[in-house]
C-alpha cells in the first residue's frame, strides 16, 4: 500500500490536543516496552524553524513545505535529560523551544500545508514501521498508518482539556495565560485542525474512544493496555512495569 511494509505491530493513538494524549502515550509505551513516536513534534520543529530563521509570514506555506523535505528530523533519547525524549532538527536539540504558545499556533497552521503534510508521511511511515512503536498524532490511524494493528482516539470536553493544559503550564513555571484565553486557542487550534482540507483530525472508523474527561491518567493507561494487549495478543504484565 504505501511502499514501507510493518515489522511489528503498531498502536495509533490520535485525538485533539489536552486529552492527556501525550502523557497516556508516554506511559503506555513504557508498560509495554514499545517506542513513542510524537508526530506533532515534527510539525513543531517546522514551525519553531519558520520562527526561528524569521520567515516572512507571506513565505511561511513555501518555506515551511521546504524544510518539511530538507530538515533532517530525528528522535533521540537521553537518559539524563528531561524529557528524555529528545528532538533534533540537522543535528540541534530543539526539544526545550517547540512547546511555547507561539510554535503551537504556527504548528496548527504549518499542519494544513498539504506539501508538509506529504513530506512528513513517508518519514513517520519509516519511524512507525519498525515495529513495536507507538505513534501519536492527528491522522495516524487515518493516513499514516490506516493499517495500525490497534487504534485509539482521545477525547474530553474543552474545558477539562484547558484545566489541564493550565496547570502544565503552571507546573512548569511558564507565565500562564487565563482560563478563558487558553479556552479559546483550544477551540481555535480544534476548529483549524478538524476542517482543514488536508487529513483533518478524524477518528478512524475502527478505532477505539476513550473520553478522558472523567478519568485519571491510570484509568486511561490501564484501559488502553487491556485492549493493547488483547488486540495484540500480548502476554498479560507482570505488575512489575506498573506505577
Ligand atoms: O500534538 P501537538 O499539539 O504537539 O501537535 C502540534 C500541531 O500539529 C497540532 O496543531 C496538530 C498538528 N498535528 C497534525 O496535524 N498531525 C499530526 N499527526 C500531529 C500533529
Amino acid at each position: 500500500m504505501m511502499g514501507v511494509p510493518k515489522q511489528g505491530p503498531v498502536i495509533a493513538i490520535d485525538g485533539p490536543a489536552g486529552t492527556g494524549k501525550s502523557s497516556a502515550t508516554k506511559r503506555l509505551a513504557d508498560v509495554l516496552g514499545f517506542v513513542h513516536i510524537d508526530t506533532g513534534a515534527l510539525y513543531r520543529s517546522i514551525a519553531f524553524t519558520l520562527l526561528d530563521r524569521k520567515i516572512p509570514e507571506a513565505e511561511y506555506e513555501e518555506q515551511a513545505t521546504s524544510f518539511a523535505r530538507s530538515l533532517h528530523l530525528e528522535f533521540r533519547r537521553l537518559p539524563n535529560k528531561n524529557p528524555s525524549n529528545r528532538i533534533f532538527a540537522d543535528g540541534r536539540d530543539i526539544t526545550d523551544y517547540i512547546r511555547t504558545p507561539e510554535v503551537s499556533m504556527n504548528a496548527s497552521k504549518v499542519s494544513a500545508y498539504p506539501g508538509v503534510r506529504a513530506a512528513l508521511l513517508g518519514l513517520q511511515r519509516r519511524m512507525g514501521c519498525i515495529g513495536r512503536t507507538i505513534l501519536e498524532g492527528r491522522d495516524i490511524g487515518t493516513v499514516i498508518f490506516p493499517d495500525a494493528d490497534v487504534k485509539f482516539f482521545l477525547t474530553a470536553s474543552v474545558e477539562e482539556r484547558a484545566k489541564r493544559r493550565l496547570s502544565e503550564m503552571e507546573a512548569s513555571g511558564a507565565d500562564a495565560p487565563s482560563f478563558e484565553e487558553v479556552k479559546s486557542q483550544i477551540a481555535q487550534r480544534d476548529h483549524s485542525d478538524m476542517n482543514r482540507a488536508a487529513a483533518p483530525l478524524k477518528k478512524a472508523e475502527d478505532a477505539i474512544s476513550i473520553d478522558t474527561s472523567l478519568m485519571t491518567l491510570d484509568e486511561v493507561v490501564l484501559k488502553m493496555e487491556e485492549q493493547a494487549r488483547r488486540l495484540l495478543k500480548l502476554e498479560a504484565p507482570s505488575g512489575q512495569n506498573r506505577k
